[in-house]
Parts: structure tokens; C-alpha cells; sequence
């Protein structure tokens, strides 16, 4: 099966070629030393927004697969404003091998991709994470020992981060719980895109209390997301009561792992204390963004579906 050409949106990927990624995540964890595989290639990562972990764990990961990245800010590039998303689509392609970008509108993300002649990695838009989801799968599989079967309840907004732990959850074979205000709901475009797993996989109540009974992972995400500070005041009336604490992981039994994409707002979404806390993997789940990225760009920037094939097999041994 050929490994998509972009990485967009975890829903683009069958169960199959999400298990690769993870299996090759591992492989490539598991032999961290300096490689050369992708000698002679270079990212451009364009960043609309704010970064740490995404800017970081990018450049990094072309650093230890012995390639380089170019970091170039959104406002100089200005992609739909100071020209044509699909101009500048072709002329990132003229210099550079791949692109990654973290973008406001996803459509931009989108329209990058259907121009490019060279794969295009979603950094994060407003509706989609799927690197970070990724990492997620790759560190839940690393402290629960599989990725299907489990119940991941999102205590907070259906934003990018919650919309694709969902895709990730339905190409695991897991559920995904979301708990958050009526206001802050999947709208009925997600339930669309979710299809039949909606009501099954995909499951949407409003009690943090009653969501997290028999969670085997709690995940939240900032309560205003980057573009939203205008609606912060209104955002944190809004959620009181949907923060994990220590009360909401004794209702799971104090059994539940604790994951946050980071950067955390202590004291609204998440307590000092569970951060700190023996049942947080936040820190690995931040680390496992390199690992899971190292595995995208070595399956996008494969020679030929020949040498993609043969790293997966390498990983899956
Ligand atoms: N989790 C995440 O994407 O972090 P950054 O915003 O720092 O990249
Ligand atoms: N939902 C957050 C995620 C940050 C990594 C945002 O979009 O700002």
C-alpha cells in the first residue's frame, strides 16, 4: 500500500498505515543515533503561529536524519495574503524537498497540499493536530502496552488537539469520550465526518464525572486556543468544572494515564498536582512528537515506495 503523499489529517490514513507510523516511530526511538537518510533534503516550516514543541521536534528530527529545515515566520510568507496560496505552493517546491506548516485556516493547509509537488505536513490548523495525535498513540502504546480497546476520554474544548486524538482513536480501534460545555461540542460537521463511528467510537456527554469512569487516559488541551483570546474570559467562566484534578483521577479509580499536548495553563485545565503527579506521561508524550515526526518525514521522504517499504517491514520485525 503506498503511504499517502501529505500528512494532513489523520482521518486520510487507514488503520494499516497508522500502525506503521507508530511501528516505524518505535524503530526509529529505539536507534536514536545520527543517520543520513535523508542527506541532501530540506524542510520549510512556515509558522503562522506560536511554537516549541512543533518548531523544535521538526527541526530536530531533520537534524538526526541528517537533513536540514528552514523555519520562515507566516507573516513573511504570507500565504493567501501577500500572494496566492497556490503560487507560493509551487515555488516552496522548486527549493525545498517538504514543507511543514501551522497555519490558522485549515483550508489553507489544504490548498497548500493540492499544489505542492512536495509533501505537505499539517503543524497544526484550527481544526486538525495530527502529529501531535500521532504522538499521543505512540506514548499511550509505550504505557498501556496496545492501542486498541482503550477508552481515552478529552476533558475540555472539541478543538484541533481533541478533534484528532478522535481520528486517532477510531484508527486504533480505542473510543474516544469527549466531556466539554454544550457550547463546545463536535458540530455537525464532525459528526458527519465521523460517521458511523459516531454514538460508538466517538461518544460526546457533558458531566466530566460521569465521562471519565472506566478511562484508561484522561487528555485535556488549553481551554483558549492560539486565535481565540478575544473569547479567554468568557472561555474560563464557561469551563469551570472541566478541569482534571485530582478528584476527576480518583473517579477513575487513580488508575487513568494523564496526557496534555502542552503548553499547559496550570490551574485551569490541568492542576499542578497531576501534572507532577505518577500518573502524568505529559513529558513523554512531548518527547514522542520528535520520535512520531521522524517517522512522517521517513515515510514522506522515502526514495520510492520500495525503501518505504522496506523501513516498515525493518520496524514491524
Ligand atoms: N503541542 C504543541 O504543538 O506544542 P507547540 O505549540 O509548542 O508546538
Ligand atoms: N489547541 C491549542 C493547541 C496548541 C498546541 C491551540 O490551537 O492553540
Amino acid at each position: 500500500m503506498t503511504f499517502p503523499r501529505h500528512f494532513i489529517s489523520l482521518d486520510a490514513l487507514t488503520a494499516e498505515q497508522f500502525r506503521q507510523l507508530l511501528s516505524v516511530a518505535t524503530y526509529l526511538k529505539a536507534r536514536r543515533a545520527p543517520s543520513t537518510v535523508l542527506d541532501g533534503k530540506t524542510l520549510a516550516m512556515i509558522f503562522e503561529k506560536p511554537s516549541l514543541r512543533t518548531r523544535l521536534s521538526f527541526e530536530q528530527a531533520m537534524i538526526e536524519l541528517g537533513g536540514n529545515a528552514i523555519y520562515i515566520r507566516g507573516e513573511e510568507v504570507g500565504l493567501g495574503t501577500r500572494e496566492p496560496v497556490k503560487d507560493a505552493a509551487r515555488v516552496l517546491g522548486r527549493y525545498v524537498h517538504a514543507v511543514m506548516a501551522r497555519v490558522f485556516k485549515h483550508a489553507c493547509i489544504a490548498e497548500l497540499a493540492a499544489h505542492s509537488p512536495v509533501p505537505v505536513i499539517n503543524g497544526l490548523s484550527d481544526t486538525t493536530h495530527p502529529c501531535q495525535a500521532l504522538a499521543d498513540f505512540l506514548t499511550i502504546r509505550e504505557h498501556c502496552g496496545r492501542i486498541d480497546g482503550l477508552t481515552v476520554v478529552f476533558i475540555g474544548d472539541a478543538n484541533n488537539v481533541c478533534r484528532s486524538l478522535a481520528h486517532a482513536c477510531i484508527l486504533a480501534g480505542s473510543r474516544l469520550v469527549l466531556a466539554c460545555p454544550p457550547a463546545y461540542a463536535f458540530t455537525a460537521a464532525d459528526i458527519a465526518g465521523f460517521g458511523g463511528h459516531w454514538g460508538r467510537s466517538v461518544i460526546q456527554v457533558h458531566d466530566p464525572k460521569t465521562a471519565v469512569a472506566g478511562a484508561d487516559v484522561l487528555a485535556t488541551d488549553v481551554w483558549t486556543s492560539m486565535g481565540q483570546e478575544a473569547e479567554k474570559e468568557q472561555r474560563l467562566r464557561d469551563f469551570q468544572g472541566f478541569q482534571i484534578n485530582d478528584g476527576l483521577l480518583a473517579a477513575t479509580g487513580g488508575r487513568a494515564k494523564v496526557l496534555h499536548c502542552l503548553p499547559a495553563h496550570r490551574g485551569e485545565e490541568i492542576t499542578d498536582a497531576v501534572m507532577e503527579g505518577p500518573n502524568s506521561l505529559i513529558f513523554d508524550q512531548a518527547e514522542n512528537r520528535l520520535h512520531a515526526q521522524k517517522a512522517v518525514l521517513r515515510l514522506l521522504l522515502a526514495k520510492d515506495a520500495a525503501d518505504a517499504a522496506a523501513v516498515i517491514a525493518a520496524a514491524q520485525r
